[in-house]
């Protein structure tokens, strides 16, 4: 097992400002770790207010950025398996998907849906040897490491010279009136309905701390900016569902970075 830290020191990008009224700053990843642990059984619950359209997002999503049969994949922040489930079902017999994530409660969820080898680890120090994926992936947890340049230097060493890296990430529009609709939905209506449909305060709390967690968020340019400073090659952003979903990518150069 590979535990190595990147070398070079580089200044640390938090994703987002201490967020105060849920966590004292240094407790902040065992506060986000035991809030997945506690949410685990209702994360697909809530994932199916949205007719589970976004598993089939995610899926062709990573077909267009050029996942295909037979590559070997890491996909961090498993969850419940989301990204990885649709990565399985691309590369097929021939390839290999795993997944990493700090919470057991979201390990123990995606044990029941994946077959893949699953691990417990964090983004910022990944527990896979250098030069060994030809994609890595993120579904929507950006926002929940402690710092851009460590994870991003960590995705960069895990991938092959030529991997790919794809983030899906959350979208605010800069508008006034997009943020304002925005706002409406994941401040307001989701954590509503997620109330009604899991009964559970603390899935509320959940989609409360994902809205403020995205609105608190660098802008897409520290993030695209950071993934370029670390060394990867094409840093890309695009916003693919305006209010809810964008996207992050960058590749390995093929001589190494
Ligand atoms: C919203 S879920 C996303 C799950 C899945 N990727 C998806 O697309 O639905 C966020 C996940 O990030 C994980 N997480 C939190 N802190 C993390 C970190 N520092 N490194 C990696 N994963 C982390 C949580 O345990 C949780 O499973």
């Amino acid at each position: 097992m590979n535990t190595e830290l990147p070398t070079e020191a580089m200044k640390p990008v938090p994703p987002h400002p201490p967020l105060t009224d849920y966590y004292d700053t240094p407790e902040r990843q065992r506060y986000v770790i035991d809030l997945f642990n506690k949410t685990a059984k209702h994360y697909n619950t809530i994932e199916a207010l949205f007719l589970n359209g976004g598993l089939l997002y995610r899926r062709s999503s990573l077909r267009l950025a050029g996942l295909r049969k037979g590559m070997k994949v890491l996909d961090v922040a498993v969850g419940t398996g989301a990204v990885a489930r649709g990565a399985v079902r691309i590369v097929g017999e021939s390839g290999r998907v795993f997944g990493v994530d700090p919470s057991p409660g979201m390990l123990g969820e995606a044990r029941r849906v994946f077959g893949g080898p699953l691990t417990r680890g964090v983004a910022e120090r990944l527990p896979f040897a250098t030069d060994s994926f030809d994609f890595v992936t993120m579904g929507i947890a950006l926002r929940h490491v402690s710092d851009l340049a460590a994870t991003f230097s960590e995705y960069l060493r895990v991938l092959r010279p030529g991997g790919t890296l794809w983030i899906l990430e959350s979208h605010v529009p800069t508008s006034r009136l997009g943020h304002a609709m925005t706002r409406f939905v994941w401040a307001k209506l989701i954590p509503g309905m997620t109330l009604l449909s899991t009964r559970s305060r603390d899935a509320k709390l959940l989609m409360d701390f994902y809205w403020d967690t995205v609105d608190q968020c660098v802008p897409p340019k520290t993030i695209v900016d950071t993934i370029e400073n670390v060394g990867f090659e094409q840093p890309k952003y695009k916003v693919v569902v305006p209010g809810a979903f964008c996207e992050y990518s960058g590749r390995k150069a093929l001589t190494g970075a």
